[in-house]
């Protein structure tokens, strides 16, 4: 066994007798390794004094598995604000991981690198402070190797207190995302330390431009050679380059190679191909070490009269916001939970997603760069009366830091095509206590770190446009109700994004009676009615924005508000909404009525109308509303049909209701994108609309008058999972009456038992009203629907989910959980 291999294997056993997740690529020299830090970590919420020293007394508190988020198991606060969730995410906590001898790494650079903390992290090694970060939606890295104890036992301490952090949505609390200890040669790549710019494309080829930071740790000045190898997919090097770089000691230098690839491959949203650039850092015969980035090659451009060009095509943005939750599961950054959730969103035809309002964790990032969805990449929310940016940070330095880490770990990836400096940031748009100052600081650090990219700010104040703080930036981003066109007026020559459209509101599965004649009109009932005619004063329903993005060629997309409901902002039953109405707090609901899918990923109504004008290849027939209106026989019921058909024929019980075609030419929206017997009579029985295109038939749907609810239905999303603790399986639970359709008015609670290879990760059912703990052992169904999510274990073997309810028989579904 040859020394390098001895070393490996050492490594390898220690790493696993700590328990943790280990990377390691090996190389002729020292090697880089990576461990995750994700289990074994000790948690208390609340002060604690002395918690960083490395003797204190841990034994009694929790042991919690990171990424964490300390507030999501609940109970709620039902008179709590449901702007914020209602979940008890204000407070400080502890975490404590023993990381034992660290020996192993004598000699090398240490780094801990944490993708986010939210908020206002301290963090401590064997008691000595050795860094801290105040922005929770940021990551940062800390290089420990002087706090490192090489003799004894360290210990890791970290401190979060989200007490001053400012939020208009869940925020969550704690070391939410992902932990690595890194270890190095002291002649390494930094952190991020790539940066991989294609900066001429053609058909034939493709110039690759890299800089490259290498730091040099040590006391000695030192000589290197920097070999860039580019890879192709199939694992082939396909171009390489060889740099020479003198670093003096204790600092850091960059070098620049350049290289061409013969006909290269295009990263698409169809085809989203990625290379992998791998850079080797030689001492002489020594490698030092040996550092991989994804790349693509890919063209964008902004037009001003004719929208967005991916790699030469025009691509209509059909983007989605989406916040940092992941609903039951909370702020705790899950990979699965974000996979699936852009799966949903790719399935409704999204190419696109903005990660409003703030850096969202790095996995989101590889995911869209893998799945080929397009990242408006944003920065920070508006922070004016906000407390991580007070009236006593010193802006420019804040900016800086968080720019320079925002920016360098997310540059190379061939996803990211905008950024955003900010959203809504109303002292900027209206240049008021020196506004147009911090913007040009913002994009002067952001372009000090990319410039390949065009970059926004998010606006809303319509009339802020006289400013012209668009002067700054490169593209118009405007928020809601055509706000775009003042600003567009003045500067034409700029490209609009609607950077939020919609915020049509909807609860899955419920409905009102009479469709309401404002958007505003909204009741009691503290659900917002399903047939997608509601949005707050500010905003629209969906077809608006269609019909401006028809009308209009230069707005080059949209960005739904939202894709899926989210933990707080539960407009219009929000605090002030309540008090104005004559509720009380209590009454406020604790999640969005936003999403076009629910807080659990089923989808509403609305998924179906942007599904049948997003993907118009792909056959959508969607009737709504349900059919079980007991008491409202003989009553108007209006049924809508989303299609991405031109024309509909509707039946009830076999009788024609008439055929109606979508009228393009309306001034009224509604009518060139849905189909709507306005004027049914209710009867109970079966509902049928059959789809027609150019005179074809393309398809049907039917909904019938479900009888009383007889059977549960289990549907998980995968029948496999992954060993690890970190998979997941979603599973549907479904009431359905004796002939299998589903039943839409149960509410059963039913009762939650899981055995075997995993446990419950959380459950939920979209209600935002429901203040029912997400991860206790038992759920209700909401409009006849509800969710369990499962988590794998550590071992392979079954993991049998068993359902309960007093009028079921028990349903139990079993997922193979296999070792990874
Ligand atoms: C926007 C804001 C979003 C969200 C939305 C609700 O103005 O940027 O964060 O609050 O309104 O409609």
């Amino acid at each position: 066994m040859s020394a390098q291999i001895r070393i490996f294997t050492f490594m390898k056993t220690l790493l696993m007798i700590l328990g943790l997740t280990c990377v390691v690529s090996m190389a002729w020299g020292q090697q880089r390794t990576s461990q995750v830090l994700d289990t074994g970590w000790k948690f208390h919420k609340g002060a604690v004094q002395g918690a960083q020293e490395d003797s204190f007394d841990d034994s009694g508190w929790n042991e919690v598995r990171v990424p964490h988020d300390w507030a999501i198991a609940g109970p709620f606060i039902e008179d709590g604000d449901g702007n914020t969730g209602k979940l008890p995410w204000r407070d400080e906590g502890w975490y404590r991981l023993g990381l034992g001898t660290l020996d192993v790494y004598e000699g090398r650079t240490v780094y801990l690198i944490f993708d986010g903390v939210m908020a206002f992290p301290r963090v401590y090694l064997n008691g000595e402070l050795v860094g801290k970060w105040d922005y929770g939606y940021n990551s940062f890295y800390l290089d420990i190797t002087n706090a490192i104890d090489f003799e004894g036992n360290n210990v890791l301490a970290v401190h979060a207190n989200t007490k001053d952090h400012d939020s208009r949505w869940y925020p969550g609390g704690g070391i939410y995302r992902k932990v690595t200890l890194m270890a190095v040669d002291p002649v390494h790549v930094d952190v991020w330390g790539t940066y991989v710019t294609t900066p001429i494309i053609k058909p034939h080829y493709a110039d690759v431009r890299v800089e490259t930071n290498v730091v040099n740790s040590n006391k000695e000045d030192t000589e290197l050679s920097v070999v860039q190898k580019v890879v192709n997919q199939a694992g082939g090097v396909i171009t390489s380059d060889t740099t020479d770089l003198a670093i003096k000691s204790k600092s850091s230098a960059t070098c620049e190679s350049n290289m061409t690839i013969g006909n290269p491959h295009r990263w698409d949203i169809d085809e989203p191909y990625l290379y992998t650039l791998t850079t080797e850092v030689w001492q002489g015969d020594d490698l030092r070490d040996t550092y991989n980035t994804k790349f693509g090659v890919r063209t964008i451009r902004f037009t001003a009269d004719n929208g967005f060009y991916l790699n030469g095509r025009r691509v209509q943005l059909k983007g989605a916001n989406l916040h940092h939750d992941l609903g039951p599961l909370g702020a705790a950054f899950n990979k699965r939970a974000m996979e699936r959730q852009l799966e949903i969103m790719m399935d409704m035809g999204v190419n696109s997603v903005r990660t409003s309002h703030n850096i969202a964790a790095p996995e989101v990032l590889e995911l869209c760069d893998e799945m080929g969805l397009l990242v408006f990449d944003e920065i920070l929310d508006k922070y004016d009366g906000k407390a991580d940016i007070t009236d006593t940070t010193d802006f420019n330095d804040f900016t800086h830091r968080n720019m320079r880490n925002f920016v360098r770990r997310d540059r190379n990836h061939p996803s990211v095509f905008l950024w955003s400096v900010g959203n809504e940031i109303r002292n900027v748009q209206w240049n008021l206590d020196g506004g147009f100052q911090k913007l040009r600081t913002m994009i002067s650090y952001l372009e000090m770190y990319d410039q390949t990219r065009p970059n926004t700010l998010v606006c809303d104040s319509k009339e802020g446009a006289i400013n012209r703080h668009f002067d700054y930036y490169d593209v118009h981003s405007w928020n809601y109700g055509r706000r775009y066109e003042l600003a567009r007026q003045l500067e034409p020559n700029k490209a609009v994004i609607i950077s939020e459209s919609a915020s049509t509101l909807s609860t899955r599965g419920f409905y009102e009676f009479p469709l309401p004649k404002e958007k505003t009109d909204f009741t009691k009932s503290l659900q917002v009615s399903s047939y997608d005619l509601n949005a707050p004063w500010w905003a629209e329903v969906a077809d608006d924005d269609f019909m401006w993005q028809q009308e209009e060629e230069y707005v080059a997309g949209e960005y739904i508000w939202t894709g899926f409901d989210y933990l707080g902002e539960p407009t219009p039953y929000n605090n002030g909404w309540s008090t104005e109405n004559g509720m009380t707090d209590r009454q406020a609901s604790r999640s969005s009525y936003f999403g076009v899918v629910d807080l659990c990923g089923i989808p509403k109504d609305r998924f179906y109308l942007y599904k049948s004008y997003w993907k118009p290849e792909e056959t959508t027939v969607h009737i709504l509303p349900h059919w079980n209106w007991e008491d409202r026989v003989g009553d108007t019921t209006p049924v809508f049909v989303y299609t991405n058909g031109d024309c509909a024929e509707l039946f009830l019980n076999g009788e024609s209701q008439g055929k109606l075609c979508k009228k393009p030419k309306s001034r009224n929206s509604i009518e060139r994108f849905r189909l709507m017997w306005n004027d049914i009579l209710y009867k109970q029985g079966e509902l049928i609309a059959v789809a027609y295109r150019e005179g074809e038939e393309i398809g049907r749907d039917t909904v019938r008058t479900a009888g009383a609810p007889s059977k549960l239905k289990l549907t998980p999303d995968r029948n496999t999972i992954r060993t690890g603790g970190d998979d997941l399986a979603f599973v549907l639970l479904e009431a359905l009456d004796s002939d299998g359709n589903l039943s839409p008015l149960a509410m059963d609670e039913l009762a939650i038992t899981v055995e075997g290879a995993g446990e419950l990760a959380g459950a939920g059912n979209g209600n935002p009203q429901s203040f029912d703990a997400f991860q206790d052992n038992d759920v209700s169904l909401f409009y006849g629907k509800a969710m369990v999510i499962l988590r794998s274990s550590d071992e392979s073997g079954e993991l049998v989910l068993k359902i309960t309810g007093s009028r079921f028989e028990d349903e139990a579904v079993t997922i193979d959980v296999e070792k990874e």
